[in-house]
């Protein structure tokens, strides 16, 4: 709390936690989606799989901390298993281009949603800004596999990843207040 001066506002970390946690859910939720269409024996399934592993571990990891913290999680839940599974499913059934066109997307508001995060923590909780500033360094490896593998040659790209783009960040911002 060193930064912290009388009269300024402290970072609201709940809320962090909370927008966070229903992210990382919806990550797992749609690459499930993407696995459910694509199977697991195309190359790119194998990488969807691997990025979907360590979107488990950034889950588990901020459901340790709202259990430790008391934090409740978002009530959206159930809205974002049904929408990040569908987000998933449709367009892996577009094709492996626009499944990763989505996953380029989503890392995108993901990345910039951390660094947003870890602008207003500085240093006032180390500990979740450790965990922030590992997961959003695999964030930008996802955005970056998904490019590697085509994503911005997918049809329709710019309206694709903007529709995309504008989905998570009213998903954002739900998640931060209910
Ligand atoms: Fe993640
Ligand atoms: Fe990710």
């Amino acid at each position: 709390m060193s930064d912290w001066r009388p009269g300024e506002k402290r970072a609201d970390t709940a809320s962090m936690l909370r927008v966070n946690q229903a992210g990382e859910y919806g990550a797992t939720r749609i690459y499930a989606g993407q696995l459910a269409v694509l199977g697991r024996a195309l190359p790119a399934a194998h990488q969807i799989a691997r990025m979907a592993a360590q979107e488990e571990a950034h889950l588990e990891r901020f459901n340790g901390l709202m259990g430790e913290r008391r934090v409740r999680p978002t009530l959206l839940q159930p809205l974002w298993s049904v929408a990040g599974f569908a987000l998933g499913a449709v367009t892996a059934l577009m094709s492996e281009k626009a499944a990763m066109a989505c996953t380029d997307a989503v890392e995108t508001e993901i990345d910039r949603h951390y660094s947003e995060q870890l602008a207003e923590l500085g240093d006032s909780d180390p500990e979740l800004a450790a965990d922030i500033r590992a997961f959003q360094a695999e964030e930008l490896e996802h955005r970056d596999t998904a490019r590697a593998h085509g994503a911005q040659d997918a049809v329709a790209y710019p309206l694709l990843s903007a529709a995309i783009r504008a989905g998570c960040r009213a998903a954002i911002e739900l998640s931060k207040k209910i």
